[in-house]
């Protein structure tokens, strides 16, 4: 078991100064305007945490969440009247620079990624339950794209979806962070795959491996052409009705997610009306919040160490410009992930 150490410096870039560090952060919540690129007092490991010096950072929807601290029930996790931890970031992947007491899964020194606190930052605490080596084939930045969005895809397929090979999966919002892994997670375990999004992304979804490609602006799931044994709804909040209409007899939905439901509580409520109706259908309507773990991570290593998924990494933005890879987020520039880039910037 390794004993607690101290930081042990960059080796490399020469940024990680003794006592502070470079972030991405937000004192108040608000649009990709509030954040600023500040110094900040380097973090350190508690019990069973390590200090990660991040080489990326993924940006995934949660950002957003936290960022604006919409819906307002999530303040009651990031902070009531203001965010409590000011960095933002969650997705990382990098190099384990000191240890927290009781750590015995990782070293000073290895290569890892997952999820840890304020990732858009220089060096950020991880617990060790929430990383994994990161996959050799990766670079850091296509490594720091997977933790959450691509779990929380292998949880609604597998988990909670129970999908089956030779099922017909459909996946909404599939040109996005969750989407764009849920299209090659179903096509690796032996689904058929129709993927949803804009026009601008059907190319791109095909890409991922989608065996058909519907364009939200033009086409509808649920207009009864095909039924599918397993919907992941993970964008456009259809109503439950259509959901249904667009699902096999017994088939079942896992809704995810989807923008545009409220800013009190982001249309919760539609995620528990469709539990409860569930009781009484013969279709199951479930839901579910992720959560990342190592056991899930090393399933993704896997997957992606035998080819059979690729990182969602389409662009990366060094640190001083998070606010921009925020908007273009949020406009609907993207598709997959983009990733954050501790680099050359001024302050
Ligand atoms: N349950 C959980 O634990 C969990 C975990 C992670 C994320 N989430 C939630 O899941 C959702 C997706 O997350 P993400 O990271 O994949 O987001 P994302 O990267 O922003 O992708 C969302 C996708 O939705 C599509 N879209 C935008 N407007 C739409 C509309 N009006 N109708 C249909 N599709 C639309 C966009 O693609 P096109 O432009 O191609 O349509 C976009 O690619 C978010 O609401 C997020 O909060 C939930």
């Amino acid at each position: 078991m390794a004993a607690k150490q101290d930081v042990a410096e960059n080796t490399d870039g020469g940024t990680v100064t003794a006592g502070t560090l470079r972030a991405v952060v937000h004192e108040e919540y608000g649009p990709a305007e509030v954040l600023r690129l500040a110094q900040v007092p380097r973090p350190q490991p508690a019990d069973g945490e390590v200090l990660v010096q991040v080489r990326a950072a993924g940006l995934d929807r949660g950002a957003w969440h936290v960022m604006t601290g919409e819906p307002y029930l999530g303040r009651l996790a990031f902070g009531l009247r203001r965010p409590k931890n000011p960095v933002l970031g969650m997705e990382l992947a990098g190099t384990v620079v000191a240890l927290g007491r009781g750590v015995s899964r990782f070293a000073v020194g290895d290569e890892v990624y997952g999820v840890g606190r304020g990732s858009f930052a220089e060096l950020a605490v991880a617990k060790e339950g929430q990383l994994a080596r990161k996959p050799q084939t990766l670079s850091f930045e296509e490594a720091a794209v997977v933790p959450v969005s691509a779990a929380t895809a292998l949880q609604g397929l597998v988990e909670v979806g129970r999908v089956r090979a030779g099922q017909h999966v459909l996946v909404t919002g599939a040109s996005g962070g969750v989407g764009s892994y849920a299209v090659q997670i179903a096509k690796a375990l032996g689904a058929e795959v129709t993927g949803v999004a804009g026009p601008a992304k059907q190319d791109y979804v095909r890409g991922l491996g989608a065996d058909h490609v519907l364009d939200r602006t033009r086409e509808d799931p649920a207009d009864g052409t095909r039924r599918y044994d397993l919907v992941l709804d993970i964008a456009g909040r259809p109503p439950l009705r259509a959901l249904r209409r667009a699902l096999a007899p017994r088939g079942t939905a896992v809704l995810v997610g989807g923008e545009g439901g409220g800013k009190l509580t982001g249309g919760m409520n539609r995620q528990l009306r469709a539990v409860l109706l569930s009781m009484f259908v013969r279709q199951r309507l479930a839901m579910f919040v992720s959560i990342v773990r190592a056991p899930a991570l090393e399933r993704l290593s896997e997957l992606v160490e035998s080819g059979l998924v690729m990182p969602s990494l389409t662009g990366t933005y060094p640190l001083d410009r998070a606010p921009e890879a925020m908007r273009d987020l949020v406009a609907g520039r993207v598709r997959g992930k983009v990733a954050i880039v501790p680099g050359d910037g001024g302050l």
